[in-house]
């Protein structure tokens, strides 16, 4: 099943996407043709997937056009991604298998690539297929996911503030948490949302995000060590030449993967209340942790 829920969620994803974001013969072509070199290089879609199959599990089936949202996700991941790359954060030449935005486009249009996707996003959003009041609270849902305060841009910050100092647990712990968990979390809550989850739902659903979502930072920084560049289409061993905060680094391998198996063995107690629906969603956070690339 787990094979046929990817597939599933990537061709609905894409099909989205492809629709959503303004074709590379718009003018001006530059920035669509970045825009798009990033988007469609291959992601694994995760987050959007994860958005699907807690829409899924709340309202029994998949909600009609919740692909949408989960475009609208990846949009944000993809902007984060290729302002990640840039020379003045993680100087970057590869990603999803091809030359980084930056290396192909330039800085400037790279930049513009990044805003581009966060804008196109919100707009996709304020036109979701849902409720006006389910439509408002999945915007502010992502909207602080991606902010300053414990969100994606906040862990960046701390991130790139941590390189070259000796980290506490607690330091590392934040940094995963608020730059990847936090959008992880916000993928399944807005998911859920959109199919109409009540606050209890809610809750659950944003406990087991934070805690897969942490468990899938700790994997990647695992990944970085372990696989080869080729394998992971992004640079092998970036992690150790830039000197950053990692959990291998701080941990060791065998102890970090020993974390990221606890984490999501724990965040299953959170989707017992939904029982059999739950199956799509605990085969996705063992493969976040069992992933290869
Ligand atoms: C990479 O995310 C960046 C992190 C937050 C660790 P993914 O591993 O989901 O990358 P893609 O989307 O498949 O390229
Ligand atoms: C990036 O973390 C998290 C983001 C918010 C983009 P990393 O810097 O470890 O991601 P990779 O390894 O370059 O994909
Ligand atoms: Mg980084
Ligand atoms: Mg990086
Ligand atoms: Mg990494």
């Amino acid at each position: 099943m787990l094979q046929e829920t990817l597939e599933q969620g990537q061709v609905l994803t894409d099909a989205a996407l492809d629709r959503l974001i303004p074709d590379e013969t718009q003018h001006p072509q530059s920035i669509h043709k970045a825009m798009r070199h990033s988007v469609f290089a291959g992601g694994k879609r995760l987050r959007p997937v994860l958005c699907l199959e807690a829409g899924r599990m709340v309202a029994g089936s998949l909600p009609k056009k919740i692909e949408e949202l989960g475009a609208a996700l990846e949009m944000l991941h993809t902007y984060s991604l290729i302002h990640d790359d840039l020379p003045a954060l993680d100087n970057d030449d590869l990603r999803r298998g091809r030359p980084t935005c930056h290396k192909v486009f330039g800085d400037a249009i790279a930049i513009l690539a990044g805003d581009a996707l966060q804008t196109q996003a919100y707009e996709v959003l304020a036109r979701l297929q849902c409720p006006p009041e389910q439509r408002v609270r999945i915007v502010e849902e992502i909207a602080r996911g991606t902010g300053t305060v414990e969100g994606m841009i906040g862990g960046q910050v701390a991130d790139l503030e941590a390189e070259h100092t000796r980290p506490t647990a607690e330091m590392l712990e934040y940094i995963h948490r608020a730059k990847t968990a936090a959008l992880i979390a916000a993928s399944l809550v807005s998911g859920g949302l959109y199919a109409g989850a009540s606050d209890s739902e809610v809750r659950k659903l944003r406990t087991f995000g934070r805690s897969i979502g942490l468990a899938f930072q700790i994997v990647d920084d695992v990944l970085d060590v372990t696989q080869t560049s080729e394998q992971l289409g992004k640079t092998a061993g970036k992690d150790t030449a830039a000197q950053k905060v990692t959990y291998p680094a701080l941990f060791g391998i065998e102890e970090s993967v020993r974390r990221a198996d606890i984490l999501v063995s724990k965040a299953f107690a959170e989707l017992e209340g939904f029982g059999n629906r739950a199956e799509r969603l605990k085969e996705l956070a063992r493969y976040l942790v069992e992933r290869k690339n």
